[in-house]
Formats: structure tokens, C-alpha cells, sequence
């Protein structure tokens, strides 16, 4: 029998492109979602690119007898890949408590669920923002952690830190800690992609909106970083790459809790980003250099030899295709999944 795993906000941008990799792979997927950021039609895509169903459930993790409920009912689940979570950055400075309230109890209820069920593996998206103003990259799993700069990123620290000592608890269980850098791009078939509610936050989305003609410019935050041409350096990961990482976690997941960073292990700045859109897509992307934005790094990548070396995962895009997959999905679908 397949084995089964549930997503926790399995309709969002990387939760949608991880349910279509689970499947591909034969994995059964259940998909719990509340739908607050997120529309139940990329799993009707995700269906139709894999040509095979997904259980969905619309409900709010943190609605622990929901939760119960359905896992009551779905019988045995092998794995959790737990994606849900409020993750605006910016947002998380206005409104900590509901932050910390919702990634939070989510988790909590994922930890009780486990519990209760006998789940064998806990998946977690954790984000390179656990390493703070990292002073040193290459960044590592073993890097130091914490001192972050917003309360989504502590969410994550905090997460993390619920997880380690769940599983110090359950000699059992399996945590899998998927530390990703700057996930970009869509599925290649353009039927899925990132769909921001309004004015994008992060770079790749918002360069996507601007070589539509949906705004006029790109803000360059900053030119003056100790980089080659001064703006700021990110390790950026294909969506389709980081989605693999998750079914690559839960083929190799064993009892104990292991930490890996889902990057290329490659930084570019944010002006090569935006000269490697124009080039494979042909396009213009207009763009002015403002200040800094507060809270930004000069330079954050990965070293992804963990994960290659343990999972036997390494990332497959490049650059070029991350931005060309990006654009098919927006000139595709230019009101995202709302049209
Ligand atoms: C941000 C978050 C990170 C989160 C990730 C995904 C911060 C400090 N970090 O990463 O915690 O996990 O998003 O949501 O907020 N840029 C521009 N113009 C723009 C947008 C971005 O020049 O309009 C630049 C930024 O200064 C940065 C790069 O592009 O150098 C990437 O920015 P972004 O896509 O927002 O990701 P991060 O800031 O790396």
C-alpha cells in the first residue's frame, strides 16, 4: 500500500508543488488548508498535472479536534510535512501575538496529532531566517541560530526548538528540519505557481508583476552592500527543486531529528536576478536603486552538502530557469489563481 503523507498548507506556493512531487512519486497526499492565503484550484491543477486525486480538507490546523477528526478518518498517515503558517515578513513586525499564536499552536497541534496517531515522521519548512545575521557564509546546518530579526523568523526558531524536544521525548519519531533559502519559480506547465495577496514583499514576485505591467518599477534595495555590484546576494532555489527535497526527507527519514539546508549552494545578486529575467524571457524589467530595506543581509547562501550527501538530493535548475518558469506562470495566470 502507498504510503500517506498530510500537508499542512498543502494549497499554498511550496505546499501546492510538494503535493504534486508527493504524488509523482506514489505517495498518497492528504491536504489540510484554511485557504487564507492560498486557493483550493492549484489542487485541482495539482490533480490534473499528476492525473491522480488528493484528499482535501479545508480546516485550520490549529483546530486540534478538526485535526482528529479527519486523521480519525484517513486512517494511517506515514509522515506530516507541516507547511502551514502565517509568513509574511514584515506583517509579523505589526502583528506579533498573532504570529506567534497561530505558527505556534499549529505546530503544537501537528506534535499533539503525531502523538496520538502514531505518526512516524514530522517534515518541518523551516527557513534559513534561523540563522539571523549570520556572519559568516557559506551558511551550515551546525551555523549558529537565533538572533532573528522579525517574529516570523522566531516562529521558526521557536518551532524548531518545539520539534527537538518532542522527538528528545518519542524515541520513535522522525523531525526533519528543511531549512530553505529563496524559493522561487513555478511548475514548468505554468498550472501552479506563488500567488501573493497584494503588493508582493518578496524580489522574484514582484519583478514577475512588474514585467507584466502590473506595476511600473522594481525598487533595488540598496547598491552600496560589500557585494560585486552592491545589491544584496541570495541563494535562490527552483520551487520544483525544493519540493523534491520534501519527498527525498521523508524516503530517508529515520528516528532522531536531522537539519538540512535547501539551497543551490550558489548566491546571486539582485541585479544578476533581474538581468537573467530579462534575458531568458525577453522582457523589460525597469527597476530604480532605493535605501536599504531595514533587516537585510548583504549576502545568505547555503552549503547544501547535507542534504546531498545524506538525502541524495541536490538542486537541479538553474537561475535561467527558475526566472523563466517564474514568468510562464505569471504571463499564464496574471491574477494568480483568481481569474
Ligand atoms: C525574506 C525574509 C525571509 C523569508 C523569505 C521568504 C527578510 C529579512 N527575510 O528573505 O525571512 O524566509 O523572505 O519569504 O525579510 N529586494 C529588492 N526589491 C524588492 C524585494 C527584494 O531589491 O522589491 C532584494 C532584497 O533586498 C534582497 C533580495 O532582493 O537582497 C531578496 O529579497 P526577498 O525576496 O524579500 O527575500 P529575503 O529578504 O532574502
Amino acid at each position: 500500500m502507498a504510503s500517506k503523507v498530510l500537508l499542512t498548507g498543502g494549497a499554498g506556493y511550496i505546499g501546492s508543488h510538494t503535493a504534486l512531487e508527493f504524488l509523482l512519486a506514489g505517495y498518497e497526499v492528504v491536504v489540510v488548508d484554511d485557504l487564507s492565503n492560498s486557493s483550493e484550484k492549484a489542487i485541482e491543477r495539482v490533480e490534473k498535472l499528476a492525473d491522480k486525486s488528493v484528499r482535501f480538507e479545508r480546516l485550520n490546523v490549529c483546530d486540534g479536534e478538526a485535526m482528529r477528526k479527519l486523521l480519525t478518518e484517513v486512517g494511517a498517515v506515514d509522515a506530516i510535512v507541516h507547511f502551514a503558517g502565517f509568513k509574511a515578513v514584515g506583517e509579523s513586525v505589526q502583528k506579533p501575538v498573532e504570529y506567534y499564536r497561530n505558527n505556534l499552536d499549529s505546530a503544537l497541534v501537528v506534535c499533539e496529532a503525531a502523538k496520538e496517531f502514531n505518526i512516524p515522521k514530522i517534515v518541518f519548512s523551516s527557513s534559513a531566517t534561523v540563522y539571523g545575521l549570520a556572519e559568516r557564509v557559506p551558511l551550515v546546518e551546525t551555523s549558529p541560530t537565533g538572533g532573528c530579526t522579525n517574529p516570523y523568523g522566531w516562529t521558526k526558531y521557536m518551532i524548531e526548538q518545539i520539534l527537538r524536544d518532542f522527538a528528545k521525548a518519542t524515541p520513535s519519531l522522525s523531525v526533519t528540519l528543511l531549512r530553505y533559502f529563496n524559493p522561487i519559480g513555478a511548475h514548468p506547465s505554468g498550472e501552479i505557481g506563488e500567488d501573493p495577496l497584494g503588493i508582493p514583499n518578496n524580489l522574484a514576485p514582484f519583478v514577475c508583476q512588474v514585467a507584466v505591467g502590473r506595476r511600473p518599477k522594481l525598487n533595488v534595495f540598496g547598491n552600496d552592500y560589500p557585494t560585486p555590484d552592491g545589491t544584496g546576494v541570495r541563494d535562490y532555489i527552483h520551487v520544483v527543486d525544493l519540493a523534491k527535497g520534501h519527498v527525498a526527507a521523508c524516503d530517508h527519514a529515520k528516528p532522531g531529528v536531522k537539519v538540512y539546508n535547501l539551497g543551490t549552494g550558489r548566491g546571486y545578486s539582485v541585479l544578476e536576478l533581474v538581468e537573467t529575467f530579462k534575458r531568458v524571457n525577453n522582457v523589460d524589467v525597469p527597476y530604480e536603486i532605493v535605501d536599504r530595506r531595514p533587516g537585510d543581509v548583504a549576502i545568505c547562501f547555503a552549503d547544501a552538502t547535507l542534504a546531498r550527501e545524506e538525502l541524495g538530493w541536490t538542486a537541479q535548475y538553474g537561475l535561467d530557469e527558475m526566472c523563466r518558469d517564474a514568468y510562464n506562470w505569471q504571463k499564464k495566470n496574471p491574477n494568480g489563481y483568481r481569474d
